[in-house]
């Protein structure tokens, strides 16, 4: 079953928990798809997990478009939500309609994501406006780690928890068809949820969001230099590729591998004629 907007939005109304990852190439993706997953977000966290930068500030919109129409090649049923990077939207509301729109067109998305409240609001009204699907993002937005002051829970105190609902309702107000939130505590989360019309997708916000997402190289055990607190290890990917390298390393090592079945023949007598 292909997997749209429209049922996102009729999963929250039926009561049935929406699932998606994180993906930034054609084969996971595929992989991903093929496991059923509802969606899939090319996240700019490939400033992480791929590119080794520390944060998502250096990521480009190259990058964006590189990744997702790897990743849209994989896809045959999910919804393919893909990443506006730093500055491609808060600069105005006509940058965020034309890199919108070039993850669409070059990145081949069926929707975009972008971190904010309601200082978003005039971006997310224009790129809903030229028929782009937007995807909300509350709470932890890690483009803004350096106002934020590192990678925090959002949303503990009363002015901050009650800022935190009323920009999920301005979000939801705009046109957004989701929202995804990060490191909000659970109860805040469910309060949000039961708030809004539009799916919550959470990370690190507990069990009342209407969805989860994970980062898979985390729920993987593929990325050892943080690993947060809302992740759980679904399996030790990183072990096993390590230890298989190791293999390979140690046969080549002793002339091992390859060995004859890996080989091509040819006749005996074409490499006699060449001594
Ligand atoms: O970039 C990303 O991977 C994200 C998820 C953590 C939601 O925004």
């Amino acid at each position: 079953m292909k997997h749209t907007v429209a049922t996102f939005k009729k999963a929250k109304t039926e009561g049935r928990k929406l699932s998606m990852l994180t993906a930034y190439d054609y084969s996971t993706a595929r992989l991903m798809d093929e496991a059923g997953i509802h969606g899939i977000l090319v996240g700019d966290s490939l400033g992480n997990v791929i590119l080794g930068y520390g944060d998502t500030v250096s990521v480009t919109m190259e990058d964006m478009i590189h990744h997702g129409a790897a990743v849209s090649r994989g896809v045959k049923n999910a919804l393919l939500v893909v990443d506006m990077p730093f500055l491609s939207y808060q600069t105005s509301a006509y940058d965020a309609v034309v890199n919108a729109g070039r993850l669409m067109k070059e990145g081949r998305a069926h929707a975009v994501k972008l971190e904010g409240g309601r200082e978003m609001v005039p971006q997310i009204r224009a790129i809903v406006q030229a028929g782009i699907p937007v995807m909300g993002h509350l709470g932890l937005t890690p483009q803004a780690i350096h106002a934020l002051g590192g990678y925090k829970v959002q949303g503990k105190d009363e002015a901050a928890a009650r800022k935190l609902l009323e920009d999920a309702k301005a979000l939801e107000e705009a046109g957004v068809f989701a929202i995804v939130l990060e490191c909000v505590p659970s109860a805040l989360a469910g309060l949000i949820t039961e708030a809004v019309s539009v799916p919550t997708i959470g990370i690190g916000a507990g069990a009342g969001c209407d969805g989860q997402i994970l980062v898979y190289q985390d729920m993987l055990g593929m990325f050892s230099d943080f690993t947060p607190k809302f992740v759980r290890r679904y399996g030790e990917v990183g072990e096993a590729m390590k230890a298989a390298f190791a293999s390979y390393i140690e046969d080549v090592g002793q002339g091992t591998f390859p060995g004859p079945e890996h080989g091509y023949q040819i006749a005996d007598e074409v490499i006699e004629k060449l001594y």
